[in-house]
């Protein structure tokens, strides 16, 4: 059994001094969650500063205080930061999916250290239909720019895990306007598609911010359009690049075109 990732045990560190935390969590960096471990923090010099917490707290007061009987999804749950703050407030069960094993041990070690009882899995979002579960609270904060299909990866989340709320954050660029958009324009309208309001997707071909995984940014609309087309109906928008969102019939009646039965892995 991994650290931290059993669904029943905890796995609280024994009372080690601060140095030996600091010591664990440098061997385990650099850490993109800046979380304080027993006064010891994980990214001090993050260049987003206290970063998740200054997200967190433009939209913590939008999720329940009590999630007692609620399961919760954390997609791209990297250094663990979200799944704690969701196991803090009392959830039955916290699921972590992420790709990335360097920030899955980062995560199961965070929630060792703090003794929380979170189970931390590898996994795509590509693949959350090999979960077979849906998750009363899915949170799918920080990574749809960083996907080369984003659409699907909406789509999945909506066909297999999303139960009820979806808690989305992307970053955006362009505009932050939106506008209405008509259910139909003529071949021969076209200069709705110059206004900044519109929803625009920018494909990033090369690099952006020296990330070779910033695939896409999408301006406020297309952020908005997204959610609505794949399914996601908004019910809050505390903080200009977070969503919250309720899980509703897609609106094309579509589902995923790969995979469509969540065979995989
Ligand atoms: C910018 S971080 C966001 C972390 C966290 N959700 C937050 O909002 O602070 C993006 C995370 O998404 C993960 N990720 C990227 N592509 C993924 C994929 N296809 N499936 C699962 N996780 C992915 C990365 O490994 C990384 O941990």
């Amino acid at each position: 059994m991994q650290p931290g990732s059993s669904a029943g045990a905890m796995n609280l560190i024994e009372p080690t001094s601060p140095e030996d935390i600091r010591r664990r969590a440098e061997a385990l960096g650099p850490w993109f969650h800046n979380i304080e471990l027993r006064g010891v923090w994980t990214a001090p010099n993050h260049f987003l500063g206290n970063y998740p917490a200054v997200k967190w707290r433009a939209f913590a007061d939008e999720i329940p205080k009590d999630l007692t009987g609620k399961t919760v999804l954390d997609i791209g749950c990297n250094g663990g930061f979200y799944s704690l703050e969701m196991k803090k407030r009392g959830a039955d069960r916290v699921l972590g999916i992420d790709f990335d094993e360097d920030y899955l041990a980062q995560a199961r070690f965070a929630a060792d250290v703090t003794g929380l009882d979170i189970e931390f899995r590898k996994l795509s979002v590509y693949d959350v239909g090999a979960l077979q579960e849906r998750f009363d609270v899915v949170l799918f904060m920080g990574v749809l720019y960083h996907l080369r299909h984003p659409l699907l990866a909406l789509d999945l989340i909506h066909d297999h895990v999303a139960k009820d709320m979806l808690v989305f954050q992307s970053m955006q660029r362009g505009s932050p306007e939106v506008d209405e958009v008509a259910e139909n324009y003529t071949f021969w309208e076209t200069a709705h598609f110059e206004r900044p309001g519109y929803p625009k997707l920018h494909f990033i071909e090369h690099r952006y911010a020296d990330d070779p995984t910033n695939w896409w940014a999408p301006n406020a609309a297309c952020a908005e359009a997204m959610l609505r087309s794949s399914g996601f109906e908004i019910v809050g928008h505390p903080e200009s690049e977070v969503y919250i969102c309720r899980r509703t019939e897609a609106p094309h009646g579509t589902s995923a075109v790969y995979p469509s039965r969540g065979a995989c892995p």
